[in-house]
This record gives C-alpha cells, structure tokens and sequence, in this order.
C-alpha cells in the first residue's frame, strides 16, 4: 500500500525525465490484467483519502472562523471542555475500520496478483539486475537480451527475479506492480499482456551511483511475432557484407575477438565471447540508450564515442578505455551494428 502510494510522486518525476520512446509509465493505465487490479486499488485509496482530507481540512477550517476571538472580548468565561467521550472512540473507530477495510482489500489483491501458473508450458523469463543494466533469458530458448524486454501478449508470462550484486526493483508500471531483485534469491511475478505496444520498465530501488540510468524498454508482441523474433534471434545470422566503402562487419568481428571483449560481454556470433561482467551485447544496436544512459541516442556514431573513451564519457564505469584506434572503432562497429 505504501509503495502504490508512492507510486504516485515516482511517476510525476518519470513523466518529466526526458526519454524519448514508449509510453511513459504511469501506474493508472493499465495495460495488463494484473495492473487494472493494482489501479482499481489506487483509485479506492485515492477517493477514499480524499473524502478524509477534505472532511478533517474543512472541519478544521470552519472551527477557525466559526471559534475565532472576537472583539469586545466576552465578559463571562465560555463553558470549559476536557475532553468528548463519544467523538474520541468515534475518532479513534473510524480510521481503524477504514485501515483495515483497506488492508483486506490489500491483503486479497496481492494473493490474486502472485499466483504463479504451474502449466509446464508456461514462458518463463530469468530477469537479472546487474549494477546497472538488466539482463533477460527466455526460457529455454538460449536466447538473451540486455535491457531490452520482449513479450507476447495473451498468455502469462512468469519473471523469475533475481540479481547478481545488490537489490534492484523491476517495475514496469503500465503492466505490472513491482518486484524486488534479490541477489541469492528468486522471487516471482507473473502477467498477462492484452495487446502489442511498447512500454518502459525501471529499477525502483536505489542501487547506487548508475540507478537512474538502469530503464529499459518493454515491446509486448503478438505470439506469431514473438515466435518469429525468438526464432532470429537463435538463428544468429552471419553479419551481411559491407555496402561499397563501408567497415566490412567481419573485420569488426575478428577485432572484437583480438580485443577480448568477450571476457566482460557475452556476444552472439563470437566464438568464446560468452562474459558476464558487461551486458549481454545481443540486440544492442535496437536499443535505445546505450552505456546505461550515459549516450543520449544511439547510433553508430554514439557507440563508436562511447567504445573509444568509456570513461570520458561516463566517469566511473567499469568497461575499460582499449587503446582503440578510429579504424579498429569504425570495425567493431560496423559488426555491432548488425546484431538487432
Ligand atoms: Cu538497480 Cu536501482
């Protein structure tokens, strides 16, 4: 309860961040069974709060008028009161009845809303919070993205949470309340998508210095789409030949294996390339933000910035400035470039 009522500044302040993309998250248009339920509730506890802000508030302000002093000031003391039996329980009562109206309310949403399908054929997706990105596995599939979520709509989907250093939150207001991300521990949530769009997710917990920088995008598609990107995914697809002048993508690809890039990032299509430390560089050219935020856009010309002079441009990180030279940039790029 007291996070949905938190919900409310949090998405004042997401609302005015400046990203471009996606619907921006907002906890009272629900996109999902799950989320219609966690609104119904916040619009219950939003009406019901405001009846007993405007009851106390105006009850206070009449008796400040109504009581005030007045001059010529009253010759005889007015009746002294300690104290109103009657009005003290009722005051007393009726806060408590509605606290635990509310908490009931509470108490059997939250059992609806973790209820985890035990169908075998249910899509479970392993969401790991990593300082500061976010990595996903769909099921069996082998198939891995980094802060970039894809989802069909129609069936539930099971999020098994977890995080390799410190405690995250997953939270994709528009389809699903919030779950924390425990390092040694795998907590669950589960929801149902009702039609394709695009939505953003964010990590609700202070993680530290790169929290703010650890969103990432929600694309929910349609199950024959979700099939067909699943299955491009696995595919791996050897990088197509440079058009005339450009980088050619399998020099990229030769340098990102000289280079050990694989020793931090998992790479599809390098051989040896299966790091944890970094992102998964799956899709990386689809995303749109890349080094956790600290790139405004990206395209060829921002990830070449950033793989030149990590550090430059986001004091702190962890990924290491290579030494790269332009062309051996340019190369990798051009082989980044292709995984979408
Ligand atoms: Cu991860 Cu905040």
């Amino acid at each position: 309860m007291r996070r949905l009522l938190l919900a409310v500044p949090l998405a004042a302040v997401l609302c005015a961040s400046p990203l471009p993309a996606a619907a921006q998250p907002w906890p009272v248009a629900p996109a999902s069974d799950g989320a219609e339920q966690i609104s119904q509730l916040f619009w219950f506890t939003l009406v019901l709060a405001t009846i007993v802000f405007v009851l106390v508030e105006g009850l206070l302000i009449y008796s400040s008028f109504r009581f005030r002093r007045r001059t010529p000031l009253p010759t005889i003391e007015p009746p002294q009161i300690h104290g109103n039996t009657r009005l003290e329980v009722m005051w007393a009562t009726v806060p408590a009845l509605i606290l635990i109206g509310l908490f009931g309310i509470t108490v059997s949403r939250l059992g609806d809303l973790s209820q985890i399908p035990t169908d075998p054929n249910t899509l479970h997706i392993s969401v790991t919070g990593h300082q500061f990105f976010w990595e996903f596995g769909y099921g069996t599939t082998g198939v891995k993205t980094t802060n970039d979520l894809r989802i069909p709509v129609g069936q539930s989907v099971v999020f098994d949470v977890t995080s390799v250093d410190v405690i995250h939150a997953f939270w994709v207001p528009d389809l699903f309340g919030q779950i924390d991300a425990n390092p040694g521990r795998l907590n669950r949530i589960t929801y149902k998508a009702r039609q394709p769009g695009e939505y953003r997710g964010v990590c609700a917990e202070l993680c530290g210095a790169g929290h703010n920088g650890m969103l990432f995008r929600v694309t929910t598609l349609t199950a024959a789409d979700f099939q067909t990107w699943i299955e491009q995914q696995q595919s791996g697809a050897p990088p197509a030949p440079a058009a005339g002048g450009a980088a050619n993508p399998a020099d990229g690809a030769a340098r990102i294996a000289q280079k050990g890039c694989g020793t931090c990032h998992t790479i599809p299509a390098i051989p040896g390339a299966n790091g944890t430390i970094g992102p998964n560089l799956a899709g990386v050219a689809s995303r749109t933000r890349i080094a956790g935020g600290a790139l405004p856009n990206n395209g060829p010309d921002d990830l070449k910035r950033w793989i030149m002079d990590p550090p430059a441009l986001k004091p702190g990180t962890i990924m290491l400035n290579l030494g790269l030279t332009d062309d051996e940039a340019t190369k990798i790029v051009a082989y980044l470039e292709t995984l979408k």
